[in-house]
């Protein structure tokens, strides 16, 4: 069992949250008190779930109120920006958000700190990852994959999109300059000139056959990442390393999407010490993932 703070907060405590449908599961609430516990902040971060269709009236509600701001998850990351007054460039590109922040004039700020995460991640599990040559590879092309699309366009790498329903891959390569949609059939071709693929898909990807990743055509200085983390290693993870090929998982990646959004809801950075993965990692385990 990880170790509960018990936060004291005033009446004139910050508050701020996460909303999404579900959000029951989610990790931030556990990530953000820790760290407004281990700062001593006179603050509190709360989970949100409105009915799918009331979302729009539950932000409008929190307009002009005492809300420092919002993370926004599954399935509201696009409603969330086209309901916002100003959008930062991450959140346009990406096409979703997924913090919004309140102002007291009554206006919604969308951003997007995502792309963040993802190369934090990268950075912190598999460092010199970004002098690799040659392409990206990216499995997805739902919401997640065209954050990561977005990130990584923006970053100057080339991307090659792969997903089940091609077409849907073709739609989200028009959207950016240095992406391309790839055909199932040279994937391995296309593995063997990629220093990193990168799963956006819902799946954990165990040998489909209608979207079998072939790492064995993979260079071996190779990086696999995930940004699914339940569970935490994937079955593409396993099959990575059992190739001796490193890997990134999806918590690094939640965790890096945290910290800038930690410092825009309570305006001061994280505080070092408290190791929040470590935390994650055993509510991860007690509920049994
Ligand atoms: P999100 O916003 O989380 O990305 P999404 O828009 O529903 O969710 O996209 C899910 C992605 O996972 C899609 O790329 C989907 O492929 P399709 O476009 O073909 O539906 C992909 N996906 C889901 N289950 C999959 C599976 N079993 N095998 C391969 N791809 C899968």
């Amino acid at each position: 069992m990880w170790r509960r703070e018990v936060t004291a907060f005033s009446g004139a405590a910050r508050v701020a949250g996460v909303v999404g449908a579900p959000v029951r599961q989610s990790l931030s609430p556990l990530i953000h008190n820790a760290w407004i516990a281990a700062a001593g902040l006179d603050a509190v971060y709360v989970p949100f779930s409105p009915e799918a269709d009331k979302f729009d009236a539950f932000i409008s509600g929190l307009r002009r109120g005492s809300m420092a701001g919002l993370n926004v998850t599954l399935p509201f990351k696009q409603a969330a920006l086209a309901l916002a007054d100003r959008a930062d460039e991450p959140a346009r590109a990406a096409g979703a958000a997924n913090l919004l922040l309140f102002d007291d004039a009554g206006a919604v700020e969308a951003r997007n700190t995502d792309g963040i995460g993802l190369l934090y991640a990268l950075d912190l599990q598999a460092p010199g990852w970004a002098a690799g040559s040659g392409v990206v590879v990216v499995l997805g092309a739902g919401g997640a994959a065209r954050g990561a699309v977005a990130a990584l366009v923006v970053a100057g790498f080339t991307v090659r999109i792969v997903n089940r329903t091609r077409e849907r891959a073709v739609m989200l390569a028009q959207t950016f300059d240095g992406a391309d949609a790839m055909e199932g059939e040279r994937l391995a071709d296309v593995f063997a000139e990629a220093f990193l693929v990168i799963n956006a898909t819902s799946a954990g990807l165990e040998g489909r056959g209608d979207l079998d990743p072939p790492l064995q055509a993979l260079p071996p200085q190779a990086v696999v990442m995930d940004m699914v983390y339940r569970p935490l290693c994937t079955p593409l993870l396993r099959q990575a390393q059992a190739r001796g090929l490193q890997t990134v998982d999806g918590l690094a990646m939640l965790v890096g999407q945290a910290i800038p959004s930690f410092q825009a809801l309570f305006g001061r950075p994280v505080p070092p010490q408290v190791d929040v993965r470590a935390l994650a990692l055993a509510a991860l385990e007690e509920g049994g993932q």
